[in-house]
């Protein structure tokens, strides 16, 4: 089993949804995973972690600098924080508590953030933030998104009523700690970060801020490593990849440069640094892709959670440039690509073929679990694919990237790491709901019971089944075949990742 630390870390590899900034904190749409929502931003992500790692009294979170740091950048309010933190500390059961009933910010803390220990700006939240991550880790410091950082000061400086002068009070700071997450400001937004869209891809983010630290980022980006792959793998097309690119490039610089017009840029300039001169195949873009947020030194945690996310994107760009016959893309029409193609890419060569389980009794378990209401946002609430997930070939991830095909999700919430867990009303549904344990028998009962309410079905012999409940068994550390609720929800969550 892996601890839910671990889960977490991976789970902002999942939020698939790309939004625009509006006022308050970017919208959350991926499932929340054990313990909730982990922060997309890799600057909140690196100070979230380490409060988790250091929190020393708990009963005092804001005794802790990276925590208030975290409470600060965290997604939602310092209340889904303090869930998060907990979950992570405690275990997902238990009360945590709310912002409002643990003791403030001390003075100490809050002095760090201020100008003259009266109150904070901008510019002394962003120093304090940037030195606090970069206290942490160093290695984080190049990753700070300042169009982030700014987005977070803006719900601050919205939530006190301070817009008109950008100076939010020593005492009204303390109280959005306390009491944001339960009382409403005069306003959501102070607009102080106006079209800067965000992805929550965290591998094409890093990418993205960091090409926009280079110096001519704006002018040239595609003569640029980090540039070229950012842009190849946003998500929502070229142009939004520059308008994200440009506006973090005027907030560092303090610049007011005007978003470049794709067509207007110069060419792709460089050969990919992949193993062959182009046309560029699919494992090109990969090996391009993977080596390009290797070379940014962001943590492993922060690359694609799924190849898929890769490989759909490769999928794309083959249909855009129209090589759908070779699969290869060469260095022109690539580039072409770069230029001209403007919104997001969504085609692919030809209607996938989705790769059916060996096992035919399996494969009729999975059409049924397909039809369910819930398929693409709680598989698990139907025992047919919970049943499905336990016999298919390749394991859940193979499942999950099943389903996606089936619905043609482009690999969107594949991931059964970020489903919702196997609840006890289903689990009672296969297992026993007296004694809390689903046995080999139970499994089999099942198994057979689901066949038997479809039309036609094939039965599979006993000892297929016997042998699939053998792994999920082994898996859990219960040989003897009788596995605990919990330890069967554990399986159907992380078995791909432990
Ligand atoms: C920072 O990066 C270096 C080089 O990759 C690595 O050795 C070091 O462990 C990293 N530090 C942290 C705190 O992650
Ligand atoms: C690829 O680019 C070249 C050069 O611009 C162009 O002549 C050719 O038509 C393009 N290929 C396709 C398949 O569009
Ligand atoms: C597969 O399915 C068939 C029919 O459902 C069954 O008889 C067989 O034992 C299964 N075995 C394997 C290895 O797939």
């Amino acid at each position: 089993m892996v601890s839910s630390w671990v889960v977490g870390l991976t789970s902002l590899l999942l939020s698939a949804t790309n939004v625009v900034a509006t006022g308050g904190f970017p919208p959350v749409t991926s499932p929340p995973g054990a313990c909730g929502l982990f922060p997309a931003d890799a600057s909140c992500a690196t100070v979230f972690e380490a409060c988790v790692n250091t929190l020393q009294n708990k009963a005092d979170p804001y005794s802790s600098e990276v925590c208030v740091a975290a409470a600060s950048c965290y997604p939602t309010n310092p209340d889904s924080f303090l869930s998060n933190l907990f979950c992570r500390i405690q275990g997902p059961t238990g009360n945590p508590p709310k912002s409002a009933d643990i003791p403030r910010v001390p003075p100490s803390i809050l002095g760090n953030i201020l100008v003259r220990g009266e109150f904070a700006s901008l510019q002394s939240y962003t120093s304090w933030y940037n030195r606090v991550v970069t206290s942490v880790n160093p290695n984080a410091t190049v990753l700070i998104d300042p169009a982030f950082v700014k987005m977070s000061f803006d719900i601050i400086l919205a939530w006190t009523g301070f817009c008109s002068n950008g100076e939010v009070p020593a005492g009204n700071l303390g109280d959005w700690f306390q009491f944001f997450s339960t009382v409403t400001g005069p306003a959501t937004t102070c607009n102080l970060v106006p079209n800067c869209p965000i992805t929550f891809y965290p591998y094409a983010m890093d990418l993205t801020v960091t090409c926009a630290r280079q110096q001519n980022a704006v002018s040239n980006p595609f003569s640029i490593q980090s540039c070229v792959a950012a842009a190849l793998n946003w998500h929502d097309g070229v142009d939004s990849f520059l308008q994200a690119l440009t506006c973090r490039y005027n907030i560092i610089n303090n610049g007011n440069v005007a978003v470049p017009a794709s067509n207007s840029l110069p060419p792709l300039s460089f050969n990919l640094p992949v193993s062959n001169s182009p046309p560029y195949t699919q494992q090109n873009f990969v090996d391009f892709t993977y080596g390009s947020v290797t070379a940014i030194g962001t943590s492993a945690a922060r690359y694609p959670s799924t190849i898929d996310f890769v490989t759909r994107t490769w999928a794309s760009i083959v249909q855009w440039t129209n090589f759908c016959s070779t699969g290869a893309v060469p260095q022109q029409n690539l580039s072409d690509l770069l230029q001209y193609s403007h919104v997001a890419l969504t085609g692919t060569c030809s209607a996938v073929t989705c790769t059916p389980d060996a096992n035919a009794s399996c494969n009729q378990l999975f059409t049924a679990c397909l039809s369910s209401s819930t398929i693409l946002t709680d598989p698990y609430a139907d025992s047919n694919c919970v049943l499905a997930a336990t016999c298919w070939g390749g394991g859940i991830n193979a499942f999950g990237n099943a389903i996606s095909c089936a619905k043609n999700t482009q690999g969107k919430n594949a991931n059964p790491q970020f489903w919702p867990r196997l609840t006890q009303a289903v689990f009672n549904t296969l297992g026993n709901s007296n004694t809390g344990i689903i046995s080999q028998q139970n499994y089999i009962d099942a198994f057979y019971g689901a066949l038997g309410k479809l039309s036609s079905p094939i039965w599979p012999d006993v000892n297929y089944v016997i042998g699939k409940w053998t792994t999920i068994a082994t898996w859990a550390k219960f040989p003897n075949g009788n596995i605990p609720y919990g330890n069967f929800a554990d399986w159907l969550t992380y078995s791909a990742v432990a």
